[in-house]
């Protein structure tokens, strides 16, 4: 009895209590409600030429359509056309006002301390596996995004590079050590590290020494964000927390690929090493066949007149099997010459599909599908398959690097997942 007696003021209370925090729930929820319909409202008097699908602009009174004069001035104010977000994007209308606040407001500050022979230094060739790291560290200097002063920065960049170390023929162990040591200074030196035990830090690295060579430092594994360019699940990249770097080898041997159709011949194409377990049965399976161009055999890069280059202007589609790395230059090849990437492979994060829709340019497959392959592919109708190279031909600015870089480049586009991801530290 004493005890129900006094447990029910205490449950009065509480029912109280809840009635209240429901109210509060309501009210909150409507001031949120408000605060993004105004904001929606502003952001949409922003953009110089609102989109035709929207259109509440034509019920509104004519004094807040005078926001829009103002708003010109305002940065987000660029000379972009709507036509550029097509639907190649999960959401085109956030993608142009993320990215546009990004432009306007993303710095990042970059650590000095390192010994420039060593490891951090920009490789002196961007070319090779190492070229989208490379082209990192150099556009990051000679960005906007770059600055002097740590307490403006909303992210750290701990410059880790192993190109030189690997040069030198430093061990893995080593350079491993090195690392630890470099980034255990930075953390004893500067306060910024142990406000978020290295969450708002981040690394690029698209060689998987880079990767290896950080393994001495487990928060910077577990809690940093990894730029990388082997985004398999089954190596420990963690896709909310992580980037998949685009791995691209350039300079490219021959232009663009694009709106030629007609040249597109055969209907897949596949070249490489049998280095993994799926291009092993890719091989086996359709070595032989008569539409599907698939050799086992590696066609040298270097061989005579772009012979590997040239069979990605014939296909429509460029098979892109994971091998003994999940990534490979094949995928952003395959865009450059205009040959949608069939992606088989299982457990993969696919370069900025966070941002990218890439089923609008691309076929995406389970390994298990490689048996039907040829089916999947022929399934495919011509209208279909001209609308993913009319898309593909729309991606190819996200996957080219640039010296100094270009608005929407691949540079561009990591930065924009930076962004995204530095709205989830708290500091
Ligand atoms: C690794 O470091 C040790 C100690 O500094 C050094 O003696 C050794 O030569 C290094 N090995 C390589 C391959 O760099
Ligand atoms: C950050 O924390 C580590 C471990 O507690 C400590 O050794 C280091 O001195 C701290 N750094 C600063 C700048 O206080
Ligand atoms: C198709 O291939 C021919 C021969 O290589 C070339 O001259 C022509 O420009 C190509 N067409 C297109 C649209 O690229
Ligand atoms: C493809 O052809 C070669 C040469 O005729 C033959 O040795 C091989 O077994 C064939 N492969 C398949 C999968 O039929």
């Amino acid at each position: 009895m004493l005890m129900t007696s006094a447990k029910q003021p205490q449950q009065q209370q509480q029912q109280q209590l809840s009635t209240l925090f429901s109210l509060r729930g309501s009210l909150l929820t409507l001031a949120i409600l408000t605060l993004l319909s105004f904001t929606f409202l502003s952001l949409k008097y922003s953009s110089p030429s609102p989109s035709p699908r929207l259109s509440l602009s034509d019920s509104l009174p004519d004094s807040l359509i005078i926001d829009q004069h103002s708003a010109n001035h305002h940065q987000l104010d660029h000379d972009d056309d709507d036509e550029e977000y097509t639907d190649i994007y999960h959401s085109p209308r956030v993608f142009k006002l993320n990215f546009a606040d990004m432009e306007n407001n993303f710095k990042v500050y970059i650590y000095e301390d390192g010994d420039p022979n060593t490891f951090y230094q920009t490789p002196r060739k961007l070319t090779g596996k190492y070229a989208s790291e490379g082209y990192f560290f150099q556009n990051i200097r000679e960005s906007r995004f770059r600055t002097l002063d740590p307490d403006q920065a909303h992210l750290f960049f701990i410059p880790i590079s192993c190109h030189k170390m690997r040069g030198k023929g430093t061990s893995y162990d080593n350079m491993t050590i090195i690392v630890q040591n470099y980034v255990e200074s930075l953390i004893s030196k500067y306060p910024y590290w142990n406000r978020t035990l290295g969450a708002d830090h981040f690394f690029v690295t698209c060689h998987d020494v880079g990767v290896r060579a950080t393994e001495g430092l487990p928060l910077l594994v577990k809690n940093s964000i990894r730029a990388v360019c082997s985004p398999s699940y089954d190596v420990g990249f963690i896709p909310h927390k992580d980037i998949a770097l685009p791995q691209v080898l350039q300079p490219f041997a021959l232009p663009a690929g694009g709106n030629d159709i007609e040249n597109r011949t055969t209907l897949g194409f596949w070249a490489g090493h049998r280095n993994s377990k799926i291009r092993v049965i890719l091989a086996r399976v359709w070595e032989n066949d008569t539409e599907l161009d698939i050799s086992n055999n590696r066609i040298s890069r270097a061989t005579g007149h772009l012979v590997y280059q040239k069979r990605f202007y014939r296909s429509k589609f460029c098979i892109c099997p994971g091998g003994s790395q999940v990534n490979s230059a094949r995928i952003a090849d395959s865009i450059h010459y205009g040959c949608i990437p069939v992606i088989l492979s299982n457990y993969y994060d696919l370069p900025f599909n966070d941002i990218l829709d890439w089923r609008k340019f691309a076929v995406v497959l389970k390994e298990s599908d490689v048996y039907q392959l040829k089916q999947i592919l022929k399934k495919i109708s011509d209208a279909e398959f001209v609308t993913l190279h009319n898309n593909l031909v729309k991606v190819q600015r996200h996957f080219q690097w640039n010296t100094p870089p270009i608005r929407f480049d691949a540079f561009h586009m990591v930065m924009y997942d930076l962004w995204l991801r530095h709205h989830t530290i708290k500091y």
